[in-house]
């Protein structure tokens, strides 16, 4: 949550900076601001979009080779100007940006206001830049002294850059479980939160660990030191992604954009990782640890929101085809619930942005009890991808869209080349069935191409459906996390109420919401106990709900009796949520358009939840 940005160059800075902060808008996108140095330090901040900012910052003379700039998503305090970063110390030497919490900001307040410092915002960040003040002019230190040693007084998360209009050739970075990434390009220098604001401009990064502080001055270059200052040695890493993976590339939203990668996404996440003719599937990651996952008495899948979804396709295709245990989990509550963890447990945790602090905290319980942890990450060189043992990226590229879509499929597609891969090696499918999926999953990328060719129908659907107030998604089996997914996707865009079911469940419960105004997607592609959702859409029809039904081709039985009919291709069952997702995914993004929503960037969420 909340995007840092910052550079020093010969460049103008404030070009740099709001480009950069577009980039980064969806980690947060409730206020924005810009520092810059120019002989003396100029603000502008202002609540709204970093669109805001662009025109409110044409006022002022914000030229200059250094500068930071942020996008919030608030935490302490609510979004407005004031509240908008960067903050300034008190004597107005320091201006400071910062993503994440200072959790003893009460503490810090009370002593410095003691000390006779006055607080503008509601903000935990403007006590640490007063707290690093203080810190400075109390011993006379340099800044990266001073950030040094405030940083042994605050409790929390944070990455933070700071500025000192006393010394202003120079930038200094810190983090702690919360991202950072210094790009390195030729006489300048970039820091950010995540690499996508600094690609444009030199592909050279040092991702910070935990517990660094970064000096950047143009003479010596970056420097990396620990919080009890000992110098760190810090390794520079290439970054394999394009701007044209940045931009919209024609399409309105990038949400819709991604959906339509995902028949290459999806082929990207396999590529040679598998081969059907020849019968294998390799995941380096799994391979070198292969005999523990092998033999783990229980797999632990953690993750948050999209990913958890995925987590419970997980569950149903390790238990069904390698016959392990599996307990799916959000890791908020894995977390804080003192579960029983063993040695002989291996926990995937899976993460779109690989910075999910809720994850990020279960990997380090479960890694102190000595599970395996194993990561199943989009984001390269993201904390959750470093902090695993071994893990695999599911390549799917940036997902910018606040709505987690093609790293939604990558994740089921890793997790099925997984579980196959263990089935395989565990003897519990026949080496016919094993074949057989093979093939089948080879296929999907061109069969998700084949479900994307009924967009126009499915916008039509969406027509029909957008003034609904809200609407019940219901599947079984592998289809009932799908479900779940649908759901989610409709309500974080559009704002209408919906909830995913398993389709039996409906009637201890939200059978009594149904009535003719109730819109019901049943996902009804099961193969298995297909007789069994026939009768859960019947129930539906006889309170007289209107269905529209995800149904597999030629299925003329649910077709006599649903209102609407999406088809899918026909597959077999465990690979089916990587169809049936699809149209889910279409209808809430058009539900969404037409009811005039930012389908990117909905309401209070953030992309990179960074915080508790
Ligand atoms: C946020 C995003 C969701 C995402 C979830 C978990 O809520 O808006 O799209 O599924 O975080 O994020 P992660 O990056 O760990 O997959």
């Amino acid at each position: 949550m909340c995007g840092i940005v910052a550079y020093l160059g010969h460049r103008e800075a404030l070009p740099i900076l709001l480009k950069g902060l577009q980039r980064l808008e969806y980690r947060g996108y409730d206020s924005a601001g810009v520092a810059v140095h120019n002989g003396q330090l100029q603000i502008c901040k202002i609540k709204g979009k970093v669109s805001d900012l662009q025109a409110h910052a044409e006022q002022f003379d914000l030229h200059g080779h250094v500068g930071i700039g942020h996008t919030r998503w608030a935490t302490h305090g609510e979004p407005n100007d004031i509240n908008a970063h960067p903050h300034t110390s008190g004597h107005g030497r320091l201006t400071l940006v910062h993503n994440g919490i200072i959790e003893n900001y009460a503490t810090l307040k009370k002593r410095l206001e003691e000390k006779g410092h006055v607080f503008k915002s509601d903000t935990d960040t403007e006590v640490l830049v007063h707290l690093i003040e203080e810190v400075q002019e109390m011993g006379d230190l340099s800044l990266e002294q001073a950030v040094r040693l405030a940083l042994n007084l605050v409790v929390g998360a944070y990455a933070i850059v700071v500025m000192d209009a006393k010394d202003p050739g120079k930038l200094v970075a810190a983090r702690k479980a919360s991202p950072l990434v210094v790009g390195i390009g030729e006489g300048e220098y970039f820091v950010a939160s995540d690499a996508t604001p600094i690609v444009e401009y030199t592909k050279k990064v040092v991702y910070l660990n935990d517990n660094e502080v970064a000096t950047i001055t143009l003479d010596k270059g970056l420097q990396v030191h620990s919080l009890d200052s000992i110098e760190q040695p810090y390794e520079t890493h290439e970054v394999n992604i394009d701007i044209e993976m940045l931009e919209k590339g024609g399409y309105d939203y990038f949400m819709l954009k991604e959906i339509f990668e995902q028949p290459r996404t999806i082929a990207d996440c396999m590529r040679g990782r598998m081969n059907a003719r020849e019968g294998w599937i390799k995941l380096g990651g799994v391979d070198e640890y292969s005999s523990r996952i092998e033999n783990a008495d229980r797999i632990i899948i953690i993750g948050c929101g999209t990913s958890w979804h995925a987590g419970l396709i997980g569950e149903y295709l390790f238990e069904e085809l390698a016959r392990i245990p599996v307990e799916v989990e959000y890791a908020s509550e894995f977390r804080y619930r003192n579960p029983v963890i063993r040695e002989n447990d291996v926990v995937i945790a899976i993460s779109q942005s690989g910075e999910t602090a809720d994850t990020l905290a279960a990997i380090e319980l479960a890694k102190k009890q000595n599970a395996l942890v194993y990561g199943i990450v989009n984001v390269v060189g993201s904390s959750i991808a470093r902090a695993t043992d071994c893990g695999s990226y599911i390549h799917a590229g940036p997902e910018i869209g606040v709505a987690s879509t093609k790293a939604f499929t990558g994740q089921v597609t890793l997790l099925t080349m997984m579980a196959l891969s263990l089935a395989h090696k565990r003897g519990t499918i026949p080496k016919s069935q094993y074949q057989q999926l093979l093939y089948e999953l080879e296929e999907i990328p061109s069969l998700v191409e084949k479900v994307l060719e009924q967009n126009r129908q499915i916008e039509y659907l969406a027509g029909e459906y957008k003034d609904a107030a809200n609407a019940l998604y219901l599947g079984r089996g592998y289809q009932f996390p799908v479900a779940l997914e649908g759901a989610l996707k409709l309500k974080e865009i559009s704002y209408i109420h919906a909830e995913g079911y398993p389709a039996a469940e409906m009637k201890h419960g939200p059978i009594a919401l149904i009535d003719e105004n109730m819109p019901v997607l049943v996902i009804a592609t099961n193969q298995n106990h297909h007789d069994k959702i026939v009768s859960n859409v019947q129930e539906v029809k006889a309170r007289k709900g209107q269905v529209v039904a995800v149904v597999r081709e030629g299925d003329n039985v649910i077709s006599r009796i649903a209102d609407h009919v999406i088809e899918i291709p026909a597959v077999a069952d465990p690979l089916s949520p990587l169809l049936a997702v699809i149209p889910l995914q279409l209808l809430a993004y058009h539900i969404a358009v037409m009811r005039g929503c930012n389908v990117d960037q909905p309401r209070n969420l953030a992309k990179s939840v960074t915080v508790e």
